[in-house]
């Protein structure tokens, strides 16, 4: 039956038992992540505009074409959140977060939303759980968060990874490497689309995350970031490859990897694995080193990550069965020919003895009122009758055998208690 009323374009619902499944990559995500010592921190879904223009930059897609920015009754731009660095790096500098010790371990799960066409895998209001770490500038601490990265993604049972690695330099690298860039692409401005044109003289590294085709040939034989690398950065780089390896993940160079956001200095990074799909890429981060100074915060250094939980989940999900969660009612209560509250009644001192427990709420045939225990994997229907409340029993039905039993009410509630303890 169609409603009156539509989930808005890109949106979409969640439902039992398919939240399940999300429950279990939330729930192993805040075990791996607290094992290397990451805490939680949630931020508003709401920021100024100019938080994210400033530091996603004015030149990316992100800013330029995806955001949800309107103004509130008092004429202030707001934005949905596209992202989360910026914000966390918002929060870290509002709430003074250094003063609590460096480094600082941070990760987030939540929605974020941009305006893209939607797809499969593509959504308007999108999941991402994410982490970031700040405070620390050595090459052990990209190490730390590309193996946290793998480490949380081969708990969820992947196990064919291999992180793609690029370093995009620092500002010294990166304005030899726009110089050169500038210098291909000048002549050949003619081939470009009007956004590359635009981007050549106002961001051209941008002009690299480019999906116009003819951009894209363009670029084939431009010059690679690696080429124009300072000694500094280089030597960095080397430190991160040589560190992952040592930590036996499997990594492959990948020199135009540029990642669409104008915070990143020095290591960026993606993830593939056959079982992640051929879609488009689940995970991304890179260093931000830069980004709290600009902020108008102390000058530290940052880098983290942002796992796409939807594609993360659509993955998952062909790896392996939804689980039922590890609380599932065993044991549903019925009335017959007496008030359905007196179910109610018995299922709550089953729940309030440890026993998780439903009860019937309308009158309805004991037929659907077992069918019903049955769809829903109950192992114990309990029917409390006008005779069952006089003698203060009830009368066991077990779900598996078809056996039924009549014991005094406080022995059924204490054998399901003993029962249900057990796996
Ligand atoms: P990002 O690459 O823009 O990076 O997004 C990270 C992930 O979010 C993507 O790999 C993708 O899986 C997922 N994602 C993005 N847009 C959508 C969408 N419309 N629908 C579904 N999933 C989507 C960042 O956001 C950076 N903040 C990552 C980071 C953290 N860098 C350093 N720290």
């Amino acid at each position: 039956m169609a409603g009156r009323y539509r989930s808005v374009k890109g949106t979409r619902d969640l439902v039992w038992p398919e939240t399940a499944l999300w429950q279990h990559v939330e729930e192993t995500a805040r075990r791996v992540f607290a094992t290397h010592g990451y805490g939680e921190i949630r931020t508003p879904l709401l920021e100024s505009t100019e938080l994210f223009a400033r530091s996603v930059g004015e030149e990316t897609d992100i800013v330029g074409k995806e955001m949800y920015t309107f103004p509130d009754r008092k004429g202030r731009s707001l934005t949905l959140r596209p992202e989360s660095t910026a914000a966390v790096a918002r929060a870290f500098i509002e709430q003074g977060l250094e003063s609590r010790g460096l480094p600082s371990r941070l990760f987030y799960i939540g929605p974020h939303f941009r305006y893209e066409r939607p797809q499969r895998g593509r959504y308007r209001q999108f999941s991402q759980i994410g982490a970031e770490l700040v405070g620390a500038a050595g090459p052990a601490s990209d190490v730390e968060i590309v193996l946290l990265l793998v480490r949380f993604l081969e708990a969820l049972g992947f196990d064919d990874l291999t992180v793609l690695l690029n370093t995009v330099g620092d500002a010294a690298s990166r304005a030899a490497y726009c110089d050169a860039l500038v210098a291909f692409l000048s002549p050949r401005a003619e081939g470009l689309s009007a956004d590359s044109r635009r981007r050549l003289e106002a961001n051209p590294l941008r002009i690299l995350d480019s999906k116009d085709p003819g951009d894209r040939s363009l670029l084939e034989g431009a010059p690679a970031m690696t080429d124009s690398l300072s000694a500094q950065a280089r030597a960095h780089f080397a430190a991160v490859c040589d560190g992952i390896e040592a930590c036996g993940v499997s990594y492959r160079l990948e020199p135009r990897l540029v990642r669409g956001l104008d915070y990143y200095a020095l290591t960026v990074f993606e993830i593939v694995s056959r079982g992640l799909g051929a879609q488009d890429a689940i995970v991304g981060g890179g260093r931000y080193d830069g980004l709290l100074a600009q902020l108008g915060g102390p000058d530290l250094p940052a880098i983290g990550f942002a796992i796409g939980e939807d594609r993360l989940v659509e993955a998952t999900a062909g790896r392996r069965a939804w689980r039922q969660p590890s609380i599932w009612p065993p044991a549903h209560a019925v009335a017959i020919d007496v008030a359905p509250v007196e179910a109610l009644r018995l299922a709550d001192e089953l729940r309030r003895r440890g026993v998780a427990a439903t009860s019937e709420l309308d009158v309805r045939s004991l037929k659907a009122a077992l069918k019903g225990a049955a769809r829903e994997g109950r192992r114990w229907v309990l029917l409390v009758g006008p005779e069952e409340l006089a003698s203060g029993t009830v009368t066991i039905k077990h779900m598996e055998s078809g056996e039924q039993e009549t014991v005094a009410r406080s022995e059924a509630v204490e054998r399901l208690a003993r029962e249900s303890e057990r796996p």
